[in-house]
């Protein structure tokens, strides 16, 4: 696995490639590498000659007094993972690479940024899109898998690609569970002993409403607003009902529909969420 850190270093590592008709599938990521990311590479190295995966923590999409400076960053242990994961070039591009004339323009994101993450993070979707769209150009890959846990985002790339008319397939993989239903997230190291024995019920939330059997997404909202209170340590930070993955109000309840949450521990803030077939 080759690690580079320039936009100019990592043409000349793909050139070859993309002559040749190779076909490249890429990863983007923040790092401190866990099972759901090596999901991701799976996917990627099982339909593609070459996996790319980056690392960066994009300051664009933290906004003021979030976890910008203390997200864990593990470069050492990330590029075992990576290379234990048969992935092939690793790109971890400093901020000053990725954004060397500060930041003149960005993606602004108009629709399905005003829900959920959208309205707790402002600015956070754009950051997102920003970067993704950078990473897109140099990286220039065929596929780019992201993870269904990050369904708001999944949701604003696929609009992203579509909108740019990038050549380029989105595809989503499942989300990647502890045994105890606890979304994977780098996130987790944050939970004190404490949160972590509650942070299943999260989960276990989702899936009781869904196991109800009700079909009202204000019900159901009702339903998982209440199992959350019940929970001694941190706070709801929303728990929002849409259409998925158009994001907008349910009208009638004959969709896909996303439950999705975001629940606030003392260091970690959490995401996850269920999506119901009402067809
Ligand atoms: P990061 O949080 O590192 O996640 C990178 C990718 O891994 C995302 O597509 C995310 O949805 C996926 N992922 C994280 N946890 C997962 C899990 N438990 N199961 C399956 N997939 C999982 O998301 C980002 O970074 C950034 O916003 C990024 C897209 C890189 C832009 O900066």
């Amino acid at each position: 696995m080759l690690v580079v850190t320039t936009i100019k270093e990592l043409q000349q590592v793909l050139s070859p490639y993309r002559s040749d008709n190779q076909t490249i599938g890429f990863v983007p990521t923040m790092g401190a590498l866990h099972a759901g990311h090596q999901s991701l590479f799976s996917v990627a190295r099982d339909h593609h000659d070459v996996v790319v995966v980056s690392i960066f923590v994009n300051p664009l999409q933290f906004g003021p007094g979030e976890d910008y400076e203390t997200y864990p960053r593990q470069q050492a242990l990330d590029e075992q993972v990576a290379r234990e994961s048969g992935c092939d070039v690793l790109f971890c591009p400093t901020v000053g690479e990725m954004y060397p004339d500060g930041f003149p323009q960005v993606v602004h994101v108009k629709q399905g940024a005003d829900v959920m993450c959208g309205r707790s993070r402002p600015g956070h979707f754009d950051g997102v899109a920003t970067v993704v769209l950078k990473l897109f150009s140099v990286v220039q890959p065929n596929e780019a898998f992201f993870g269904e846990k990050d369904a708001q985002q999944l949701a604003i790339i696929k609009q992203l690609v579509k909108e740019f008319f990038l050549p380029i397939t989105v595809t989503g993989c499942p989300t990647v569970r502890e045994e105890d239903g606890l979304a994977r997230s780098s996130r987790n190291v944050y939970l004190t002993a404490e949160e972590r024995r509650y942070a299943p019920l999260l989960y276990k939330a989702l899936q009781k409403a869904q196991a109800s059997g009700k079909r009202d997404p204000s019900i159901l909202v009702a339903d998982v607003k209440a199992t959350l209170a019940s929970i001694p340590v941190g706070e709801i930070d929303y728990v929002e009902a849409y259409e998925y993955p158009s994001l907008k109000k349910v009208n009638e309840a004959n969709a896909l529909i996303i439950v999705a949450f975001a629940y606030q521990f003392k260091k970690a803030r959490l995401i996850d969420h269920i999506v119901m077939d009402f067809n």
